[in-house]
């Protein structure tokens, strides 16, 4: 599929920019968010969005619908951790997750879809993270709303069947963006472990690839028109860690992940 007017959410930095950027200069006109719209690049068409607020999500549909009547592309690529030990998270920063990651986006997919669906064209884009297979520690709600989102976008892809309208589910390793630099509580960690688990973080985040890499990936996979679940990063991160997450018995991944991150110290 060639998409002629897209969405992008969170297109101030990272990923959503790379994307927004690859899109336009594949000839796609792009409305872009970010909450501040200031922070909107020039070339992308901006709309004001905060995932955290339904009166916002709700008028950026509104704004979005009437403004771009031909949209048949949504990416919904904004979102932002919170790190904590469970015991320790600020209960409105745990339902801001489930809000930002998991109740916008969904929502953004219900309205958008609908209108694909009733055109018989056009495709969501739902960028989920490898930590739906392999959960960050002291990211609880991001992993599980990344996975809560990756079962969601899944399951549209089977109704979206035969209507015309393609689902993607994109997953991406880590990335070197500015993303632990917004993450709340990241620099307020006191226990030790999760002090090594976030300096792992810190350390994998700053060695992954740049975001062009997953703005290419998302182009080939809209391009081909395919539903499907799509891993985008290192070679590790994207083609074998996947496969073994679905072959290898769960506590072996557990401990896997726990040297990963320092959990029982080195
Ligand atoms: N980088 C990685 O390693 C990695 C790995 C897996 C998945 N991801 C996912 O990829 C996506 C992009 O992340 P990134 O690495 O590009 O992060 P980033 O550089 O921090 O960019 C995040 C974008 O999301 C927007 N955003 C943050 N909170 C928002 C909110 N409450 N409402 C609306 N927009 C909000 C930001 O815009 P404003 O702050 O300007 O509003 C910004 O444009 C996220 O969904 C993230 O979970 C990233």
């Amino acid at each position: 599929m060639r998409p002629r007017q897209a969405l992008v959410t969170g297109v101030s930095a990272g990923l959503g920019q790379a994307m927004a950027q690859k899109l336009v200069t594949e000839g796609v006109e792009v409305w872009g968010t970010a909450r501040d719209v200031s922070r909107v690049p020039e070339g992308l068409r901006p709309v004001a969005l905060d995932l955290g607020d339904p009166a916002s999500v709700a008028a950026c549909v509104e704004r979005v619908r009437r403004e771009a009547p031909g949209l048949d592309l949504l990416v919904n690529n904004a979102g932002a951790g919170a790190f904590y030990p469970l015991e320790e998270f600020p209960v409105e920063a745990l339902d801001a997750q489930w809000r930002v990651l998991l109740h916008g986006p969904a929502e953004l997919t219900r309205a958008f879809y609908g209108d694909f669906r009733s055109k018989g064209r056009g495709c969501v884009v739902n960028v989920t993270s490898l930590a739906g297979d392999y959960p960050i520690p002291f990211m609880s709600a991001y992993s599980g709303a990344k996975a809560g989102l990756s079962a969601f976008t899944r399951t549209l892809m089977l109704e979206a069947e035969g209507s015309g309208v393609t689902v993607i589910d994109l997953r991406p390793g880590d990335y070197a963006t500015g993303f632990n630099d917004a993450m709340r509580g990241f620099d307020a960690v006191r226990r030790p472990d999760a002090a090594r688990a976030r300096d792992a973080c810190e350390a994998h985040v700053r060695a992954g690839p740049g975001p062009g890499r997953a703005a290419e990936d998302l182009w080939r996979a809209v391009s081909q028109g395919r539903s499907g679940v799509v891993c985008t990063g290192d070679f590790w991160q994207a083609g074998l860690g996947p496969l073994l997450a679905h072959m290898a018995p769960e506590r072996l991944i557990r401990r896997y992940l726990s040297g990963y991150y320092g959990l029982k110290g080195r």
